[in-house]
């Protein structure tokens, strides 16, 4: 749908008058898996597809939140802008309306949105983070409440946290946020220190593999690694002081990886720390143009979060196994936080056609799911539209 559309149908809706939109993209992440909650690096790039939010003031004591994409709208008052509603889907663009409330910023005046979005959901490429960082720049700017952008990545990831009960780092909300067209962001999840890295890939794709796999992000496995993690931190604390696991380097790992006596624990532990040490890497890699190391990197990747962290399950190996089969692959990983989702990979121009008939053909046959293929352009992070 184009602006023009959108718009449209906003005044089908809500009627004539002025509207603004806003648009967030979903982010595909290139290498650094669950090391954001860890302190670690992560290196994600924002997509063209995302979530669009039309929005105006009304006259009224409340929000209206209706989506072109689902069927369920709502209307909420004012005084009820900090309640989540079961399992809705506006639960998102509410919880982020709820911390500029909890910050002392609630709207005099209530607003009517309208939400569309081309990112598919449970894809592993963010749908929900464009769609609260999508409702956070609108409200921040329409509202005037001059929110720094960070702050507002901030508080993206707060309402995944607290109205979604996943609780994330800030990859997702900071890459939607924050990303460059045709950039990628090298990011310091400590320190939100980062870097826009130019993504360069003479002769070379980036193309993402919707495995369709009924498995969402499940929060429940999601929130145990996150436990888990936590638990190595606490079994290392009695030997080295620190606070996260990503204050270890490899070096350090070795030295301390036999005092984790859960074996679980000390495999998640050594995914972490080994994913942080290839994520730098690759950066460097990147910048030196020698793309068949990062390549090598993302393989290294897939397999520690296949062994170690254990995120990826049937759909997505055999899916990485396939495109690993292509000539001119020159990598491939599951991206995202697993459990179903997409794999990205780095596929040769010449290659990119046989890829998506072969792996499509083959991850079919084996899996009984049909797959989707989108060769990934790098674009811009959030923004206003008109
Ligand atoms: C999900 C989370 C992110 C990150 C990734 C795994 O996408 O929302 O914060 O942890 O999983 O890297």
């Amino acid at each position: 749908m184009n602006i023009e559309e959108l718009k449209q149908q906003f005044v089908n809706k809500y009627g004539k008058g002025e509207v603004s939109v806003y648009f967030s993209p979903g982010r595909v992440n290139l290498i650094g898996e669950h090391t954001d909650y860890n302190g670690g690096f992560v290196f994600p790039c924002a997509l063209t597809f995302g979530t669009y939010c039309l929005i105006r003031k009304n006259d009224k004591k409340s929000f209206h939140f209706a989506s072109l994409n689902v069927e369920n709208e709502a209307d909420i008052t004012i005084d009820q802008l900090t309640e989540p509603v079961g399992n809705e889907w506006f639960n998102y663009p509410l919880g982020v309306i709820a911390q500029f409330v909890k910050k002392g910023k609630t709207p005099d005046i209530g607003a009517d949105l309208l939400f569309w979005g081309n990112v598919p959901n449970g894809a592993g490429l963010s749908s929900s983070a464009a769609l609260e960082m999508v409702t956070g720049v609108a409200i921040n700017d329409i509202y005037g409440y001059a929110e720094e952008r960070v702050e507002l990545v901030k508080m993206g990831q707060m309402a995944e946290h607290e109205f979604a009960g996943v609780h994330c780092g800030i990859m997702d909300q900071f890459a939607s946020g924050m990303a460059h067209k045709d950039h990628a962001l090298f990011l310091n999840c400590d320190t939100l220190d980062y870097e826009q890295v130019p993504v360069k890939l003479d002769g070379v794709k980036i193309v993402i593999g919707n495995t369709n796999s009924p498995h969402k992000l499940d929060s429940g496995m999601y929130n145990k690694r996150v436990a888990e993690c936590k638990a190595a931190v606490k079994a290392i604390q009695p030997f080295k002081s620190i606070k996260q696991l990503g204050e270890l380097s490899w070096e350090d790992f070795l030295e301390v990886q036999d005092k984790i006596e859960d074996e679980t624990v000390r495999k998640r532990a050594r995914h972490v720390i080994s994913e942080i040490k290839r994520t730098r890497d690759a950066v460097d890699a990147l910048k030196a143009g020698k793309l068949e190391k990062f390549g090598q990197l993302m393989n290294g990747s897939h397999d520690s979060l296949r062994d170690d962290y254990e995120v990826t399950g049937n759909e997505l190996d055999t899916m990485v196994e396939e495109a690993r089969k292509i000539d001119g692959v020159i990598g491939s990983r599951m991206t995202g936080g697993g459990f179903g989702g997409s794999t990205v990979s780095l596929v040769k121009d010449e290659a990119v056609d046989a890829f998506i008939e072969q792996v499509g053909r083959n991850y079919e046959a084996r899996t009984g799911l049909k797959p989707e293929f989108y060769v990934a352009e790098v674009g811009e992070g959030s923004h206003k539209v008109c």
